[in-house]
């Protein structure tokens, strides 16, 4: 027995007290899913809905009940006007790490540069580097096969030819001491945080640090300034209220000219350093 859309819509509207949001992502589903139009969408709710049509929507409906990311249930997420392939292997790109590449691309008018982005899950970062700077070479780490397969996979939807992938425990198989750029959003969550019970289907690899959030940071910032040339620059993309402590790590570190930037909530988001000897 077909439905007609409107029976979708009045469930859905009922399901929105308990699942807030799931009426937008019920649009944006049956436009990109479904390449339902606009205007069936909003004025056409004697639509009929075919069969296999019904069984995609209810899978929709399902995977909402299980807090399931709209952006995994479509294997798509947009980040600097590109999109990738995401499923939960990697995490789903941020909004507020687009500011990374803007930052990056304001910061160097070189065109060259040697760039390694650590931690690259989908390669959102590393290849919309890649394709804003085409003359930049840019390397993509992870420590897990499965994100890398991710990142290769989005390479080759891109045709990203200047990015390439390797498996590493951040910088330490990687001999190269000449990058001008190391640039990363590792995980910075502390394991005691609550937002962590809204993050349940991406990778705790992806999110998680110990020590508030902070031992990747400190990591990472002892093995690039071994690996990055004089005059390169570290860029961590960081929690809104671990500005100060990653400006100190950093100096531990003997970066300096250490700068923050803000995100667009005005929360400081983002901390560069240059090694200058
Ligand atoms: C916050 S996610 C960032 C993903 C992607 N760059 C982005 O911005 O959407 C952190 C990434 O670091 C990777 N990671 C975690 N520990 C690592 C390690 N020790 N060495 C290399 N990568 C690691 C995770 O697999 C994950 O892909």
């Amino acid at each position: 027995m077909p439905a007609s859309l409107n029976t979708y819509k009045e469930k859905i509207r009922q399901l929105e007290i308990s699942f807030p949001g799931i009426s937008n992502n019920f649009r944006f589903f049956l436009k990109k899913a479904l390449k339902y139009s606009d205007s069936i969408i909003v004025l056409n709710d004697d639509f009929d809905i075919l069969d296999h049509e019904m069984e995609i929507i209810e899978g929709f409906i399902e995977s909402s009940k299980n807090k399931i990311p709209i952006e995994y249930m479509l294997h798509e997420a947009e980040f600097y006007g590109r999109n990738f392939y995401v499923d939960n292997r990697v995490l789903i790109p941020r909004d507020e790490t687009e500011l990374l590449i803007d930052i990056l691309k304001n910061y160097d008018q070189k065109k060259d540069l040697k760039v390694v982005d650590l931690g690259t899950g989908s390669g959102c970062i590393a290849i919309s580097i890649a394709l804003e700077i085409p003359k930049s070479i840019v390397l993509g780490v992870d420590k897990y096969l499965d994100a890398l397969n991710v990142a290769t996979q989005n390479k080759h939807i891109h045709q990203a030819t200047n990015f390439h992938v390797k498996q590493s425990d951040w910088l330490s198989d990687i001999n190269v001491y000449d990058f001008d750029v190391v640039i990363s959003n590792p995980p910075y969550i502390d394991p005691t945080d609550k937002h962590l019970k809204d993050l349940i289907h991406e990778p705790k690899n992806a999110l998680i640090a110990a020590d508030r959030g902070l031992s990747d940071i400190k990591k990472i910032s002892i093995q690039a300034y071994k690996k990055l040339k004089i005059g390169g620059i570290l860029m961590f993309e960081h929690g809104f209220n671990q500005a100060d402590e990653v400006k100190k790590i950093m100096e531990l570190s003997n970066f300096h000219e250490i700068e923050n930037f803000k995100d667009y909530q005005l929360h400081p988001r983002i901390t560069i350093g240059k090694k200058l000897a």
